[in-house]
């Protein structure tokens, strides 16, 4: 069964441009530069019967996403495609999006449980949604041996598995005075997870991994049987946003592997061979993002696309 992916927004939060920043990239964007095609906030979407979508992460660009694309758009007076919403992660730019979804009810959502925990004491987008309609929640587990079935609100399989494992990661930031000291230093809490998507019979593998920090042998087996892997490309280089004077956090920090440098993810990609490789979740300050520069001959000399808003990727 073949399976289909939508790349609905390939930047990282703040999207291209970001709505402060006057970086070479944000400032072309804006100007309508052709080398620098805007960008929406990090979302996928899959199908297997193109009639029942699953949503991976709902951005706060949803709502314009949804718009422009005429898979997603509703077939009858009070009805969506969107079976349900899978998040990778609390951060805003993958959460947020929840509260655009509320009329009718929001979707049923898969989390793992300290996702679930940030969207219901930290961003309290839960209880919130509540008001408007009874909202599920479906826990995911990272490493369990079998993968989930995707059901929507009816509870029916819509053809669609999804595996979860766990990525070094930390809690998003509002968080953090909400947790104690040993939850904060256990990166593999769940706080973050990566997702394998397939079709009910298990093929047509696609690894989504929009945040990613360490880069070790278990996700390099798994990228390497997929069919096609969509993966963190947030920043060229380490100390990017530090060297522009944007920010004082490195990509590692902000725990993001770098696409450059040593135990960079470029140089881990180039063993694994097979999958077709894209990048998604790209931040605005990365100098890649422009079709024209250097940065980005590189990566694509290296065998890997940005991916861009729009992009479809059919795995039969
Ligand atoms: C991240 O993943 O680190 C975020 O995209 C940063 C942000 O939301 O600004
Ligand atoms: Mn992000
Ligand atoms: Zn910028």
């Amino acid at each position: 069964m073949p399976l289909t992916v939508i790349v609905l927004g390939s930047s990282a939060g703040g999207g291209l441009p970001q709505w402060n920043c006057n970086c070479p990239q944000c400032a072309a964007a804006r100007a309508g530069d052709p080398m620098v095609p805007p960008r929406s906030q990090s979302s996928i979407a899959v199908s297997a019967d193109g009639e029942r979508w699953l949503l991976c992460n709902a951005s706060p660009d949803v709502r314009t996403q949804l718009a422009q694309t005429p898979a997603l758009h509703p077939r009858a007076l009070r009805h969506s495609p969107i079976a349900a919403v899978a998040l990778t992660n609390a951060d805003i730019d993958h959460a947020t999006g929840l509260l655009i979804l509320r009329e009718g009810g929001a979707p049923p959502v898969y989390c793992t449980a300290r996702t679930e925990r940030a969207l219901t004491d930290g961003l309290r987008v839960l209880p919130a949604l509540a008001s408007y309609g009874a909202v599920t929640v479906r826990r995911l587990t990272p490493g369990s041996a079998d993968p989930e079935v995707i059901r929507d609100r009816a509870g029916e399989d819509i053809g669609v598995r999804l595996r979860t494992f766990t990525v070094a990661s930390k809690p998003p930031p509002y968080m953090l005075p909400l947790l104690s000291a040993e939850e904060i230093a256990d990166l593999h809490a769940g706080d973050t997870v990566g997702f394998e998507l397939s079709s009910a019979d298990g093929a047509s593998r696609v690894v989504y991994v929009p945040g990613v920090l360490d880069l070790d042998a278990s996700l390099h087996a798994r990228l390497s049987s997929a069919a096609l892997v969509l993966i963190d490309g947030t920043f060229f280089t380490d100390d990017e946003m530090i060297a522009s004077g944007a920010s004082q956090k490195t990509s590692r920090r902000m725990g993001h592997a770098p696409l450059t440098g040593a135990g960079g993810l470029l140089e881990f990609l180039q063993s694994v061979t097979g999958p077709r490789k894209a990048l998604v979740h790209i931040n605005n300050s990365n100098p890649a993002l422009r079709a024209d520069s250097p940065e980005r001959r590189s990566i694509e000399a290296q065998g890997v696309a940005l991916s861009i808003d729009g992009d479809t990727f059919v795995l039969g």
